[in-house]
């Protein structure tokens, strides 16, 4: 078990790598042989019907398991997909075409309860949230039950604004140490730094890796990566592993591409981290 619990939600702007990072941490913990249940909570662009192939059917949404007259935790074991290429992992999300409209309005209750609930069905749990999180019950809940929230963040301006418009909710209250920032997709001619100080600082910088885009496109997000290119985003994922679960994981001699922790920069001057450079994104 974790040292803070066994609960992670990942938030952050759109496209930062939440679900990415969410899939890529439970197959590290499934090499661990720990059950993990990631709950691909986002009802805007349901996840779960692109993230295993078409053979992998999805019997109950999320949404319904929030809505039905009532919930145990068999109802929840039965709705969850699990991975073919995993015995350790299983998904619960929405499904294809729906949307925050597809189910009756989600009560506060109703989410406390599932969450309580899966607490007790894996040794993990990660909560997937949807970037919009102010317009949904089970991402707002998520954040608060959850004993770690991962912070994501991209290197581009939009991921930027996002984060000023959102900073008031993504910071902890009274507990301290409950958040992790990090800066997904990171891409190469992008300055870390600069983009790191615009999120009070970040421990955990993901690059952008091709091979990882591909497996994303082609529904093997679930398989390892091999590419050389790919070692330092696996290390990173390694590095959040140890931080949310206390498990000592091997270090390779490698060192990775990116550094972490930067000190805050004052939250007045908005510094362009791209100001001078022509930027891939
Ligand atoms: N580190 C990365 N390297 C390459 N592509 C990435 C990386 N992180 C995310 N992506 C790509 O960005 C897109 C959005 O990622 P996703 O995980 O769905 O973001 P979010 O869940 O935050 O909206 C996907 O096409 C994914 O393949
Ligand atoms: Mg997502």
């Amino acid at each position: 078990m974790m040292e803070y619990g066994n609960m992670l939600a990942v938030v952050g702007s759109p496209s930062s790598g939440k679900t990415t990072i969410s899939i890529k941490l439970a197959v590290e913990i499934a090499k661990k042989k720990k059950n993990v249940i990631v709950v691909c909570a986002d009802p805007f662009a349901p996840p779960v019907p692109f993230l295993l192939t078409a053979d992998t059917e999805q019997n109950t949404s999320l949404g319904a398991l929030l809505t039905a007259p009532t919930l145990t935790q068999n109802k929840i074991l039965e709705a969850c997909v699990l991975v073919p290429s995993s015995e350790h992992i299983s998904l619960l999300g929405y499904c294809l075409g729906e949307n925050p409209m597809s189910y009756p309005k989600v009560t506060r209750e109703r989410v406390i309860d599932f969450l309580v609930s899966l607490r007790h069905l894996a040794d993990y749990v990660i909560l997937d949230c949807t970037a919009v999180f102010e317009a949904d019950i089970f991402s707002i809940l998520a954040m608060e039950l959850a004993d770690r929230v991962l912070r994501m963040g991209t290197s581009n301006l939009r991921g930027i604004s996002y984060y000023r418009s959102h900073a008031g909710m993504l910071e902890d209250r009274k507990d301290g140490g409950k958040y992790i920032s990090a800066i997904g997709n990171f891409k190469t001619g992008q300055e870390w730094e600069a983009a790191a100080g615009h999120y009070g600082g970040v421990s955990f910088v993901f690059p952008y890796v091709l091979e990882l885009e591909a497996q994303y496109d082609e529904l093997h997000l679930f398989e390892g990566l091999t590419s050389k290119e790919s070692s330092a985003f696996q290390m990173e994922i390694r590095k959040l592993m140890t931080e949310i679960s206390g498990l000592q994981v091997h270090i390779q001699e490698q060192k990775p591409e990116v550094k972490r922790t930067v000190t805050a920069r004052k939250k007045s001057s908005f510094q362009n981290p791209f100001a001078g450079r022509k930027g891939e994104f």
